[in-house]
């Protein structure tokens, strides 16, 4: 009888949990054989919504794993935006590790139990998964014995590089171009072969620059711990000084997205909350959101490498004072940052968004779309598509391309969904042609009224 009673109770328990809105999350550490079998049995239970790849491998051989959430798991739609969150770039910092496993988890439960949210969500979008860039320096963190761990170790890859410091410095290009002229976008073009052949970019670094230039992402964060705020660019201040608010040309849209991030976790956004530290300078949070140079400078950060060689817009993401919080504290961490997770991810559907083709219904990849006051163009993709993130407001928006008219249109941006403008470029070459047939016409005209 007794024994009957407890196997009836553990399994209306077990029923709980499994029934629960978090589903089957653990809520626990994983090390990389445990991280990659969480990652494999999502693919499992949603097979027709997600995909495992990865995009390269660690200085020790460790893959680095993405999981992909998409309708369309594989291939670019056209139109579709893509997004994505990369965690453990320092390999101490632990927390967004976890919570992108669970984010994965929650997403294809909540998709399985038919959340409208979740369900336009995947529908609408291709969301990439990297819960660790560093994943040799976590296991060289998660190794020390006891809770407590040394705040260094297993932040750098094995070869001992910090890798939010080794992404090509694009920020110092950009404030000589800002003065004298030249490019504000893209500045790594055609210099894939550089990058390959640079022995100073970890092979982390590289496999993510690879990735950062070759899928159109249109949004991004990274996950860091050690403190608690949403970093918005510049990271690297103008003059080289240590501490100086540096806007970058998105300055009012990056506040925003930092905001959407910071506003739906209680802890960030407390504008109460005591510094993690005693002597820490916090002097920079605003409603849970800095701007990365007014914050301290970091040259060769992955944020403002994103803005300055794609056209992805990416914030830092400080998620908790400790870097290695102890186990138990980690469903915490999910419930303070769950809806800004999900929150975030929604904001890739902002501003104004559509398609540059020619007369003929060609897609023009690679057009020019600029915003006039707004010093940073984006470009279209591959099918000719581009999303271009904005702020509310009255904007002139123009499309152009090498061998077209440039055509320029009046949009008004509402906070959301992101307003669809598509473009028609004429190609010079049939203006020209449809110049000369006009003068031709004249030409007939004038002799007829003129009688030779
Ligand atoms: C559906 O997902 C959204 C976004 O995460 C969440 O806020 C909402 O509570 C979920 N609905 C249910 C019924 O769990
Ligand atoms: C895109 O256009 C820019 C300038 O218009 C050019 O320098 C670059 O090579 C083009 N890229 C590709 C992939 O065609
Ligand atoms: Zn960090």
């Amino acid at each position: 009888m007794k024994s009957l009673f407890w196997v009836v109770l553990l399994g209306a328990a077990a029923v709980m949990v499994r029934g629960g809105s978090d589903g089957e999350i653990s809520f626990e550490y994983h090390r990389y054989e445990e991280m990659r079998k969480a990652l494999v049995s999502v693919w499992l239970q949603c097979p027709t919504i997600s995909r495992i790849y990865t995009i390269g491998e660690s200085f020790e051989g460790r893959e680095m794993l993405v999981l992909e959430m998409s309708d369309n798991p594989g291939t670019h739609e056209p139109g579709e935006p893509e997004f994505k969150y990369i965690a453990n770039m320092h390999g101490n910092e632990a927390v967004g590790r976890e919570l992108l496993i669970y984010l994965a988890q929650y997403l294809c439960n909540q998709y399985q139990q038919g959340n409208d949210t979740i369900i336009d969500l995947i529908h609408s979008t291709r969301i990439h998964l990297m819960p660790s860039m560093n994943p040799d320096g976590f296991e060289k963190a998660a190794s020390q014995p006891g809770e407590i761990k040394d705040w260094f170790v297993g932040r750098s890859n094995a070869q001992g590089v910090d890798l939010n410091r080794n992404f090509p410095d694009l920020d110092r290009i950009v404030y000589i171009n800002e003065r004298e002229g030249g490019a504000n976008n893209h500045l790594l073009q055609n210099m894939k072969k550089a990058v390959d052949e640079n022995s100073k970019l970890a092979p982390e670094t590289k496999a993510v620059i690879h990735w950062i230039m070759d899928i159109p992402f249109v949004l991004s964060a990274n996950l860091h711990g050690g403190d608690v705020v949403a970093n918005y660019p510049y990271d690297e201040t103008r003059t080289g000084s240590a501490h100086e608010y540096s806007a970058s040309p998105d300055d009012v849209m990056f506040k925003s997205l930092a905001r959407s991030y910071s506003m739906f976790n209680p802890v960030m956004s407390d504008p109460n909350r005591p510094a993690c530290r005693k002597n820490d300078d916090d002097s920079s949070f605003k409603e849970g959101i800095t701007n990365g140079g007014a914050w301290y400078s970091v040259p060769g950060g992955m944020q403002d490498f994103n803005y300055l060689s794609s056209n992805c817009f990416e914030i830092t993401l400080e998620l908790s004072c400790d870097k290695f919080p102890s186990e138990d504290t980690l469903k915490n961490y999910w419930d303070q940052n769950r809806n800004s997770l999900v929150n975030y991810i929604e904001q890739v559907h902002r501003g104004v968004k559509g398609f540059v083709r020619d007369l003929q219904g060609n897609p023009v990849s690679n057009a020019t779309i600029s915003v006039e006051g707004i010093n940073h163009d984006i470009t279209t993709a591959k099918d000719g598509d581009y999303w271009r993130l904005l702020a509310p407001g009255n904007y002139k928006v123009a499309a152009s391309a090498p061998g077209y008219l440039t055509v320029i249109k009046k949009v008004a941006v509402p906070h959301s969904p992101a307003t669809r403008v598509d473009f028609e470029l004429e190609s010079m070459m049939e203006r020209k042609e449809e110049e000369r047939e006009e003068l031709m016409d004249w030409w007939k005209m004038m002799s007829q009224t003129l009688n030779f």
